[in-house]
């Protein structure tokens, strides 16, 4: 199969996030058929998919006429039988429960065109743990939308076991198509990789607080005007680059990634050594550093003076 042999698009589970995820498909111009167990769902997706259309209106993202087409391309059913044979790509975003997705990846494997491939919006399990039965093993794949889907750009695109790289790259260019941000996850692991990642964080944030180290008030601004202002512009590893490690001596660069406060495998840990020692950076030639920290620097002035300096109260 190609990308083009995909034209129509599937979702079955109407709930906080299939509305959203339909909205992506629709948007670009795929005609779409959302399916429910429940009628109510689907008639509250049908008022979210309204409300969503309008204020991306409101707020010049697209035009009328775009919001329009897009709501036309929409339908809902209640009868799977009827979403399975007009779908190319299908995604489940139905209840976080192995068994149910189970249940349901048999079904669509049984009633689905032999060439349709069936994504998970899964947040927390793997393809292993729910579809394990399909026939269509190479056509299993995960895509993950962060809330709200409609919105949040980044898509993991989760490789399971048997997994093809047809199949892994036609929904890649497909998130391209409908404009997401696709991000490869080349290996299972429950929480793909985001997710883990901001568990991470999750995890000290709340252990700090619960210990009394800062008011939920303060963790929050901490966050937002340190590292998450940062963000927009550069992640974990992009930081490190920037950050000036590599014009260290070499035994300075080792000393700092020798330290256990990293709590990496011992592997990783051997691993990311062996990047130092051979003055690997991940993004940023060493050489052209001063050039990128000024292009840096540039974009965090303009922030400072629209989120800070601008306001009257900035600690809000
Ligand atoms: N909510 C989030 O922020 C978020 C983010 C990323 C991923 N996810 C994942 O997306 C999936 C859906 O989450 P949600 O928050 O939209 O849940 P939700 O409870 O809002 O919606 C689930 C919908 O699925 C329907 N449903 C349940 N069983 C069904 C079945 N067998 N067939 C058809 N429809 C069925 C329910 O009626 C409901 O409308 C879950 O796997 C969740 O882990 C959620």
């Amino acid at each position: 199969m190609k990308l083009e042999d995909i034209k129509g698009v599937g979702i079955v589970g109407a709930g906080a996030m299939g509305f959203g995820i339909a909205i992506n498909f629709a948007l670009w111009g795929y005609p779409l058929i959302i399916s429910d167990i429940s009628e109510r769902a689907l008639q509250r997706a049908v008022a979210n998919i309204q409300y969503a259309m309008n204020m991306f209106v409101e707020e010049k993202l697209i035009s009328h006429r775009q919001a329009d087409e897009c709501i036309q391309r929409i339908k809902t059913t209640t009868n799977l039988v009827e979403l399975a044979a007009r779908s190319d790509f299908v995604t489940e975003a139905i209840i976080e429960r192995a068994e149910d997705k189970r249940e349901l990846f048999n079904k669509l494997d049984k009633m689905c065109p032999h060439h349709t491939i069936v994504a998970s919006n899964t947040s927390s399990l793997v393809l292993g743990d729910f579809a394990s039965d399909v026939s269509r093993q190479d056509k299993v794949v995960i895509t993950h939308y962060f809330s709200p889907a409609h919105i949040v750009p980044g898509v993991e695109v989760g490789k399971g076991y048997r997994t093809s790289e047809e199949t892994f790259d036609i929904t890649y260019d497909l998130m391209k198509k409908i404009r997401k941000v696709p991000i490869r996850v080349l290996k299972e692991r429950h929480g793909c990789l985001l997710s883990r990642i901001q568990r991470a964080m999750d995890r000290e944030v709340f252990q700090l607080w619960a210990e009394g180290v800062a008011t939920a008030d303060d963790i929050e601004l901490g966050i937002r005007s340190t590292f998450g202002f940062r963000m927009p512009n550069e992640g974990s590893m992009m930081h490190h680059d920037l950050s000036g490690i590599w014009r260290w001596p070499r035994d300075a660069r080792l000393a700092l990634w020798s330290r256990d406060e990293h709590e990496l495998s011992t592997e990783a840990a051997d691993i990311i050594r062996e990047r130092m020692v051979e003055d690997k950076p991940w993004f940023v030639d060493p050489n052209r550093l001063d050039d990128e920290i000024e292009k840096r620097d540039r974009t965090y002035v303009r922030r400072l003076k629209e989120l800070y300096w601008s306001k009257e109260d900035w600690l809000v």
